[in-house]
């Protein structure tokens, strides 16, 4: 597949089928993903893959963000869609799988947005593998309002934030292009 189309063709999938991945392909995925660029070559992100139990367990941790979020909610969104965002908090969509990605903090003070860059370059080489391998994700940062008990479950308190969270699986839905809007892009000369 070429670059253009993945970007192009890649869409946030919020329905799965049960069907688990193969670890050997996450693995590989990942491992390509982590080619990514990152400030003085710091590399400096961790990736979890959790399934089954564990999978369950961070998801309903997940989930409690919905409460800070409703806030938003109601004011972006009409009550149908409300209902069908609180539906996918609650499971992920069914995803067999789900990708969590630490940022490192820095030894030094006032490096920590170079340490998000590098692990959303890396997060984002994911996305685009997973969509190149036929896998579904979402690339999430609503659960960052239940950053703290993220952390304490994957026993990464110290020293570590969330950059981010996905569900990967296989899609059982086609979603709609969200339109783009204009290209905001300025050439000075
Ligand atoms: C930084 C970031 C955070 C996002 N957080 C969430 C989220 O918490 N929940 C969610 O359902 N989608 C989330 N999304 C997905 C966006 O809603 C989605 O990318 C956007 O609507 C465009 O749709 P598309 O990805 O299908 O092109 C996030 C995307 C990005 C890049």
């Amino acid at each position: 597949m070429e670059l253009f189309q993945a970007i192009r063709e890649r869409r946030s999938i919020r329905r799965f089928k049960p069907d688990p991945v193969p670890r050997e392909l996450l693995t590989k995925i990942l491992g390509e993903a982590l080619w990514a660029p990152s400030a003085m070559n710091t590399q400096p992100w961790r990736f979890f893959v959790l399934t089954g139990e564990k999978k369950d367990e961070l998801v309903a941790i997940a989930g409690r963000c919905i409460a800070k979020l409703d806030i938003r909610l109601r004011i972006l969104f009409k009550d149908n869609m409300r209902a069908l965002v609180h539906g996918y908090f609650r499971d992920l969509g069914g995803a067999p799988a789900v990708v969590v990605a630490l940022a490192r903090e820095p030894e030094t003070e006032g490096y920590m947005d170079d340490s998000f860059q590098s692990v959303a370059a890396a997060f984002y080489n994911f996305v685009l593998l997973a969509h190149e391998a036929g896998l579904g994700t979402c690339w999430m940062t609503g659960p960052l309002w239940v950053e703290d008990e993220l952390l304490d479950f994957l026993s990464h308190r110290d020293g570590w934030r969330l950059l981010a969270l996905t569900p990967v699986g296989w899609p059982d839905q086609v979603p709609p292009v969200p339109p783009r809007k204009h290209a905001d892009i300025f050439w000075l000369e």
